[in-house]
């Protein structure tokens, strides 16, 4: 994080005291807006200002007692209201410009040197990513859930599954892109500004770059269930060398991230199925982003289920910062693998269902 000369400060809106870090070279970070910088304090004056009523819900949400565990649904099996309802979060999140702070900080884990994508710490990470996005909905609507998308279940359907449709009575985030240059222009995303890579280090807004997707075209298919069932007999944890070398019949997270000598596989082959944003750094600009990821999640949970003798690995011997002792770089506040390890414990688990009611029949 930020080091040397930095110094407190407060500023009041509303009569609300919001702290605030000045940095070395005089700009300002405040922690509703991680990774986003104020030149002044009007500036984060203004920001915090045209957010205020949100914030004060989410200042009020951090207090409240969480009364139980959300059990994360599929996608498929939410009703209409809750579908309306997390777009409009989803929507909401990107106006206020936190949804920006989690693509900000995906790509800096992509891009400073953390080691999260091709080491251990990927699931555990990715875990605590999402949870801090679900928290965030719920900013915007307590209560509101994440869902999580099997893409194993739609292999067969391919991109005539249900979650890329634009017409008709459910829709959900948007459809393809369009086939020459990928823009997609359906669904609730088809005006959004992303967040574009313009050189090596910073990620700004350009004209004309909203979402892209392409569907199927760098990568002929979904995951197959048999891929997942595979998957899911891996054992242990991981092994050195604790990267994407590590050998895919020993390596459960290295082959669940899609590593080894067929890759793209699985949660890698998700990624450049969808193609266009998603194959990118910055791939939470597309909220598809965080239902794959949750499913992710959901095998992940599912395999510490079938094998509750194993757990995550390196124990101690592994590189710095993938211990299960080790806090996890760009995440609200630093986070074990090991603090990971129970769903529960986090407020959250998924559908127990047995697992051949998890995928899909062959
Ligand atoms: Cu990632
Ligand atoms: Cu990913």
């Amino acid at each position: 994080m930020m080091h040397g000369t930095e110094h407190a400060g407060r500023i009041a809106v509303e009569g609300v005291e919001i702290p605030f870090m000045r940095l070395a070279d005089g700009r300002l970070m405040c922690d509703f807006f991680m990774f986003q910088l104020f030149d002044s304090e009007e500036e984060l004056a203004a920001t915090l200002q045209r957010t205020r009523g949100l914030l004060w819900d989410a200042i009020g949400a951090t207090r409240a007692v969480r009364a139980g565990i959300t059990i994360r649904p599929n996608i498929y099996d939410i009703n209409d209201a809750e579908l309306k309802e997390l777009i409009h979060a989803v929507r909401k999140l990107k106006e206020m410009g936190i949804y920006d702070d989690f693509v900000r900080r995906h790509y800096a884990i992509m891009t400073d040197g953390s080691q999260i994508h091709t080491f251990p710490t990927f699931l555990p990470w990715h875990r605590v990513f999402i949870l801090e996005f679900e928290q965030a909905l719920q900013i915007v609507s307590l209560g509101l859930r994440l869902a999580f998308w099997n893409w194993a279940a739609d292999a067969a359907a391919g991109k005539d599954a249900p979650l890329w449709q634009t017409e008709g009575p459910r829709t959900f985030f948007g459809g393809d892109g369009d086939s020459t240059d990928q823009r997609v222009t359906t669904g609730p995303c088809a005006d959004w500004r992303i967040l574009t890579q313009t050189n090596s280090q910073w990620l700004t807004y350009r004209s004309g770059h909203g979402l892209l997707r392409a569907l199927g075209r760098g990568e002929p298919t979904l995951p197959q269930p048999d891929q997942l069932r595979r998957v899911l007999n891996v054992t242990p944890y991981d092994c050195p060398p604790w990267y994407m070398t590590s050998d895919i019949s020993r390596s459960f997270r290295n082959a669940l991230e899609g590593w080894g000598p067929a890759a793209p596989q699985l949660h890698n082959q998700v990624h450049v199925w969808i193609g266009g944003v998603m194959k990118t750094e910055p791939s939470p600009n597309d909220p598809v982003f965080f239902l794959h990821h949750a499913f992710v999640d959901y095998v992940w949970a599912t395999w510490q289920k079938l094998h509750p003798l194993e757990t995550y690995q390196p124990g101690r011997d592994g590189p710095p910062g993938q211990n299960i002792d080790d806090p996890m770089p760009h995440l609200r506040t630093p986070v074990t693998p090991r603090q990971t390890l129970d769903t529960r414990a986090m407020g959250y688990e998924y559908p127990d269902e047995p697992l051949s009611e998890m995928l899909p029949r062959l």
